[in-house]
């Protein structure tokens, strides 16, 4: 198979999906790969490396997309990528479709089949492509309120986890999952107080028995939410339904009780937000205001930390891109349920349950589309 690696081109994104080591174990097991030029340059990564690994190097993306039969990518296909789509292509990367109509129609226009890292999901529900992306982005929610809180980048002027005789800021995070996990951990070791909030009683359950530090877990509600909301200084978004768009759990009048100055950080933006007044913004204009709160609503955060969310990433990612190249779509659907769950367009069919909803799109299931396939599992949470 000829996998192809463009370079991302979404604002300030440095992460490329695929590093040298996994060019080679591609290339070993008799695949072409064209990496494009430049494509690993902000991860650390030299096209010398890439070609040393036994990567074909390309100029420009163009020739990449039209020659590969797999393209492997971090985010989403921009709109001056959609020409680049070629018919019968698998596309294996981030989508988050069910907030992006669009991509959505762009893709089912392409006949491309389109496999989105968020939804391959095992079968305890668990989302193995999703997980390194946010481990990394609940830990850099702390560190970028810590910074907005600070007077001079426009926050309250407090200390995160205060001092002795001080008090601590009030981190309430609404979602307890990995995002929410990740978060809760680097903010409790900061010394903040720590409010998670979830569905998942037993979540919760778990979390206060081996999480250290002021910890409260409240269970998702519309009242405890708005209590707990008038009283933080830092809010974090970070509930997920798989494939799904995020319901809006915190309204605007919430974010209008808090103080000015106060952070909200929105990670769950990539699939819509959770929070009424958040709206995607980008690396190089990352915050805005309502009502004198700061909003953090970046949806492509680990983007900023690329040496990091590279290998984080591809750990994860390569094991199916090397199924996929082995096997082909339908022979990896069939030996893996988790990675048919990630198939979200097939060839002008939308085939995820969630991305139709969102969309009122008929869902076609794979198993109609791939003879032989069998019975698919349907996606746990959705
Ligand atoms: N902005 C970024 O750069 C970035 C990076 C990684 C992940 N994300 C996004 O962050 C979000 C969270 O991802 P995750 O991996 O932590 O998901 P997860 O599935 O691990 O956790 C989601 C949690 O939300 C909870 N939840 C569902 N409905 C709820 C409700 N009504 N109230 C409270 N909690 C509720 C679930 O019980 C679960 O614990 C996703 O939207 C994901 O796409 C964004």
């Amino acid at each position: 198979m000829i996998v192809g690696v463009p370079k991302e081109i979404k604002d300030q994104e440095y992460r490329v999906s695929l590093t040298p080591a996994g060019v080679e174990m591609l290339t070993r097991a008799g695949h072409r790969v064209l990496v494009e030029a430049g494509a690993g340059e902000g991860s650390g990564f030299s096209d010398q490396a890439y070609a040393d690994a036994g990567a074909e190097v390309v100029a420009g993306a163009e020739k990449v997309w039209c020659q590969a039969d797999l393209i492997v990518k971090v985010k989403e296909p921009l709109p001056v990528e959609y020409p680049l789509l070629q018919h019968g292509q698998l596309l294996f990367t981030f989508l988050h479709l069910a907030a992006d109509e669009n991509l959505t129609r762009a893709l089912l226009r392409s006949g491309v089949v389109a496999i989105a890292y968020e939804t391959v999901q095992l079968p305890d529900g668990r989302l193995p492509l999703l997980t390194p992306m946010s481990e990394v982005a609940g830990r850099m929610a702390i560190q970028v309120a810590a910074h907005y809180l600070e007077k001079p980048a426009g926050g309250r002027g407090k200390l995160l986890g205060g001092v002795p005789g001080v008090y601590p800021s009030r981190v309430v995070i609404i979602g307890a999952g990995t995002v929410g996990t990740n978060a809760a951990q680097i903010a409790l070791g900061m010394g903040a107080q720590v409010t998670l909030i979830d569905v998942n009683l037993d979540r919760l359950r778990y979390l206060s028995e081996v999480l250290d530090g002021n910890l409260i877990t409240l269970m998702s509600n519309h009242r405890n939410i708005a209590n707990a909301v008038r009283g933080a200084e830092v809010v974090i978004g970070a509930v997920l339904i798989p494939g799904a768009r995020t319901p809006k759990l915190v309204t605007r009048e919430m974010v209008a009780s808090m103080e000015p100055g106060s952070v909200v950080i929105d990670v769950a933006v990539d699939q819509g937000g959770c929070i009424e007044t958040s709206r995607p913004t980008s690396h190089s204009d990352p915050v805005y205001l309502v009502d004198g709160v700061v909003h953090y609503c970046v949806p492509n955060m680990p983007g900023a930390v690329p040496r990091t969310s590279t290998y984080a990433l591809s750990n994860a990612t390569l094991p199916y891109v090397v199924k996929l190249a082995n096997l082909g779509l339908e022979g990896a659907v069939r030996q893996d349920p988790a990675l048919a769950l990630g198939v979200n367009i097939y060839r002008g069919h939308v085939t995820h349950p969630a991305v139709a909803q969102a969309f009122g799109f008929e869902c076609v299931p794979l198993a109609e589309l791939i003879p032989g396939l069998g019975r698919q599992p349907t996606p746990v949470g959705s």
